[in-house]
């Protein structure tokens, strides 16, 4: 056996990339807008990334790396906000309560975010380690029930999510998405991996 020490965060995102290659390469509900990425040596110290938001459009979504980790930012419409009161009887763990991935006080709220439009969230689903899919636009579609009201699909056995990570009931994921610490630094800028709890 080789005495180096294994690398567990590249080992999520590659589980995530080849998941999401395998099974969800045919979907892209909204425009992938690019995002700022951190230097090589901000990577490696696991350092807080900072984000523009400021092109990001309602219903859009970008994603960012953060300890080689997916981090989605979407922006939410007031219709992507309604639905979460239909979705909550049907989810899991509503109040994010369960502690596996503990959700940040100011997340604890309905939309599970510091401002109701802006969503942010770790894009890995808590089974094994999948990048789940977007399915943001509502309506019936394959492998969906027919009230879909938008969210995620986690291609690889079958686990949804509501549009505010809370995973649905009777699924393999044990648990709803992980919410990141992260901070407004203005209306049009965020911090990943830093909050008032976690200052770098
Ligand atoms: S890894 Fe997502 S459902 Fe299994």
């Amino acid at each position: 056996m080789s005495d180096t020490p294994v690398d567990t965060s590249k080992r999520t995102w590659l589980i995530a990339s080849t998941c999401a290659g395998a099974a969800g390469a045919a979907f892209t509900a909204v425009p992938f807008v690019s995002s700022f990425q951190p230097s090589e040596r901000a990577r490696a110290a696991g350092a807080p990334v900072e984000v523009d938001i400021s092109a990001v459009k309602p219903g859009e979504k970008i994603t960012v790396e953060w300890r080689g980790k997916p981090v989605w930012i979407i922006r939410r419409t007031p219709e992507m906000l309604a639905t979460l009161k239909q979705t909550d009887p049907l989810v899991a763990d509503p109040n994010s309560e369960r502690k596996a991935y503990p959700t940040p006080d100011y997340a604890k709220n309905e939309g599970r975010s510091r401002k109701p439009d802006i969503f942010v969230a770790v894009g890995i689903c808590t089974h094994l380690g999948c990048s789940p899919t977007d399915k943001l636009q509502p309506g019936p579609q394959p492998s969906l029930p027919d009230d879909w009201q938008g969210g995620f699909l986690c291609p690889c056995h079958g686990s949804t999510f509501d549009l505010a990570g809370r995973v649905f009931k009777n699924k393999p994921a044990p648990d709803n998405l992980e919410i990141p610490p992260y901070e407004f630094l203005s209306d049009t800028r965020l911090i990943i991996g830093q909050d008032e709890k976690n200052k770098a």
